[in-house]
């Protein structure tokens, strides 16, 4: 019988989530979308869909004493990883379980709203926008930031492909869920249709570097649903599928690993 497991991490989701996809992808993004509103100390800002807090956590460093932060999630898994996450400085942000679509929040509470990678997840992203500037104060400014299609993320849709060839749709769907179909315009009118004022839409190229396509694989499932069907392939069927994608991707590996380009729409807006 062919042998199964040694993919199986010790942590849960959110915490290889914390672990292996914030330091490598989401604490740089973090960073340049509070460039993008200029947050200044005082500010009382909202982290909508904060999963474990990165955001959150640097908007608390700059706001300071006198602003106010809170991290809102639906997922109680990442609240707890953010909370365990805090850091002195960080120790004040409030963390709270609640829906995009549905904040808890009286209208004009907040200076800022920022949401990362998180608007794709939400079921009425129409809804959740008309929240983030129901809760906005006047002039408010918000920072929203989506991951482009597949199309221009071509490592991951080799990723994806992969998945679903080895493991099934289910898990080709779950690795493209973070990449939507949506074009800068339609980031546009949902500003537009929400009411927000001088929206901007601009596109992001970062990249995103693992030791090996192995460990890009292996980091990526571990910090999603997918940690558990992966970790019981087949070994010979986990190492085929390793191996189609070090063929699909052998143009990005160089001395230090693996680099992969990925395009993000970062949209500002203000209330
Ligand atoms: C890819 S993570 C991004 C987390 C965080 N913003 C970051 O940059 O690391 C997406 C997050 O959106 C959250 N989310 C999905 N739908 C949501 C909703 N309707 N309301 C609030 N959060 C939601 C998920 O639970 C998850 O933590």
């Amino acid at each position: 019988m062919a042998e199964a497991g040694e993919w199986q991490l010790a942590e849960s989701g959110p915490e290889a989530y914390e672990q292996y996809l914030v330091p490598a992808l989401f604490a740089p993004w973090a960073e340049r979308l509070i460039e993008r509103v200029d947050l200044q100390k005082g500010d009382r800002v909202l982290d909508v869909g904060c999963g474990t807090g990165i955001v959150a956590r640097y908007a608390a460093g700059v706001v300071g004493d006198d602003g106010t932060v809170v991290g809102l999630d639906v997922n109680e898994g990442m609240l707890e990883v953010a909370r365990a996450t805090s850091t002195e400085v960080t120790s004040a942000v409030e963390w709270r379980r609640g829906d995009a679509m549905d904040l808890p929040f009286t209208d004009g509470t907040f200076d800022v709203v920022l949401c990362q990678q998180a608007i794709q997840f939400v079921a009425d992203p129409s809804a959740a926008l008309r929240e983030m500037r129901r809760v906005l104060a006047p002039y408010g400014r918000m920072a929203i930031s989506v991951l482009r299609p597949l199309a221009f993320n071509p490592g991951y849709g080799v990723l994806a492909d992969a998945l679903e060839r080895h493991i099934g749709d289910d898990a080709g769907a779950m690795m493209r869920s973070p990449f939507p179909d949506w074009e800068g315009e339609m980031l546009r009118a949902l500003a537009d249709d929400a009411g927000f004022r001088d929206r901007a839409v601009t596109i992001e190229i970062s990249a995103v570097r693992y030791p090996s396509i192995e460990e890009f694989v292996r980091r990526e499932a571990a910090s999603s649903p997918l940690a558990g069907p992966l970790g019981s392939l087949d070994r010979d069927v986990r190492g085929t599928l390793i191996r189609e994608i070090e063929d699909a991707l052998g143009e990005y590996v160089d001395d230090d690993g693996i680099v992969i380009p990925l395009e993000s729409y970062v949209l500002v807006a203000h209330r």
